[in-house]
């Protein structure tokens, strides 16, 4: 695939799709001992053909991205938090764990080499960081390899559902999990993204955007929705005060997303009661806003959720509710460097 020249990038359509940049950089484990960091033009990785990741799913991902401000600045989100993610799934996994110094320093670096890449503020693009960490060694039986590679490259995306604030359809899926109980839910495995495109590509034919899944022991529960967390409001009737809460499901199997734990933080900064915890599905009833959050979905508006087993359809309004887009408002205010960035979640590179 050949380079499209930063000139040649049409800033103000871009989509969520790879595009390729002129450097990536990778770093190996090898016997317990990270090496250099490596700087590599070619968009293929060579791998011994009995390599876990092959073969057992040895793999893991992060994704995050980095932002040109009205500043002039660039500004890359919460790394620190992708880092001791990456760490966790890379753990789990049983894989090199990289420090969260050496997953910052190669994020620096890839985001500073391909810095013409990252698009302009007005286009309200960004450049998405994707690490992926693999298991690179040779193995027959199961067992982890003696070689992990992390590698990480850039792309410059726009929004990750096209209809972007309309609001997105979601149908719940009770015929596919996308993690077990007690399984990897909770990490960036490979293999919860490979589990998801059954359920994914289904609901596409029947014409929803995303799916939402539930709880995988009891499908009682909500879990999250796609490959983004899930939330909702719900506000208090004006005589008991209207206060408005913020309610996420808590589960083993969901993804710890940063995005949802930032947009906790600025709930409770907005005066919002904040409850991470389990979410019966009778509750949406209840929520007057719905949304799913991502580092790629931001916050997108959960218009309608259709359930195939009582054929009922929740409605939460066409477009972005008002708590929703001032949540949004905030988050994107904040990666901007627009107002204070008071929780220090930025890093500010002068490129
Ligand atoms: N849930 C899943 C399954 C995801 O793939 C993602 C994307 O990273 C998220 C949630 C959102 O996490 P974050 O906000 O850290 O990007
Ligand atoms: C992200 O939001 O960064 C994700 O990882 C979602 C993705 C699988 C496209």
């Amino acid at each position: 695939m050949r380079y499209m020249k930063p000139e040649e990038i049409d800033w103000n359509n871009l989509k969520f799709g790879y595009t390729r940049t002129p450097v990536n950089v990778r770093c190996y484990c090898r016997d317990g001992q990270w090496g250099e960091i490596e700087e590599h033009a070619e968009e293929t990785v060579t791998m011994h053909m009995a390599a876990t990741a092959l073969h057992y799913g040895q793999t893991a991902f992060e994704g995050l991205k980095a932002f040109r401000c009205p500043d002039g600045k660039v500004r890359v989100f919460r790394m620190d938090e992708n880092a001791r993610r990456m760490q966790s799934s890379a753990e789990y996994l049983r894989m090199g764990v990289p420090s969260v110094e050496l997953f910052c320093e190669m994020v620096t670096r890839v985001v500073t080499l391909n810095k013409e890449y990252i698009p302009p503020y007005e286009s309200g693009g960004s450049l998405y960081i994707r690490p992926v960490i693999v298991g690179s060694g040779p193995q027959l039986g199961v067992k982890p390899a003696g070689e992990t590679l992390l590698l990480m490259f850039v792309s410059p995306v726009g929004p990750y559902y096209s209809g972007g604030m309309k609001g997105i359809s979601a149908i719940i899926d009770r015929t596919h999990d996308r993690a077990a109980p007690f399984g990897t839910g909770h990490t960036k495995a490979g293999g919860n993204y490979g589990a998801s495109l059954t359920s994914a590509l289904e609901g596409h034919e029947k014409g929803y955007d995303s799916v939402l899944y539930l709880d995988p022991a009891q499908h009682r529960y909500i879990d999250e929705c796609g490959a983004a967390n899930f939330f909702g409001i719900r506000v208090d009737a004006a005589e008991e005060g209207g206060r408005a809460h913020y309610i996420t499901p808590a589960s083993h199997s969901i993804l710890p997303s940063i995005t949802n734990k930032s947009l906790r933080q600025i709930a409770a900064d907005f005066g919002m009661e904040v409850e991470a915890r389990q979410v019966e599905l009778d509750e949406l009833n209840t929520f007057s806003e719905a949304g799913c959050c991502g580092t790629a979905a931001v916050i997108t508006p959960v218009s309608t959720i259709f359930d195939p087993a009582d054929g009922k359809t929740y409605r939460f309004g066409e477009g972005v509710g008002l708590w929703s887009k001032k949540l949004y408002d905030e988050l994107v205010a904040i990666q901007h460097g627009e107002v204070e960035d008071r929780h220090g979640w930025n890093t500010v590179l002068d490129l």
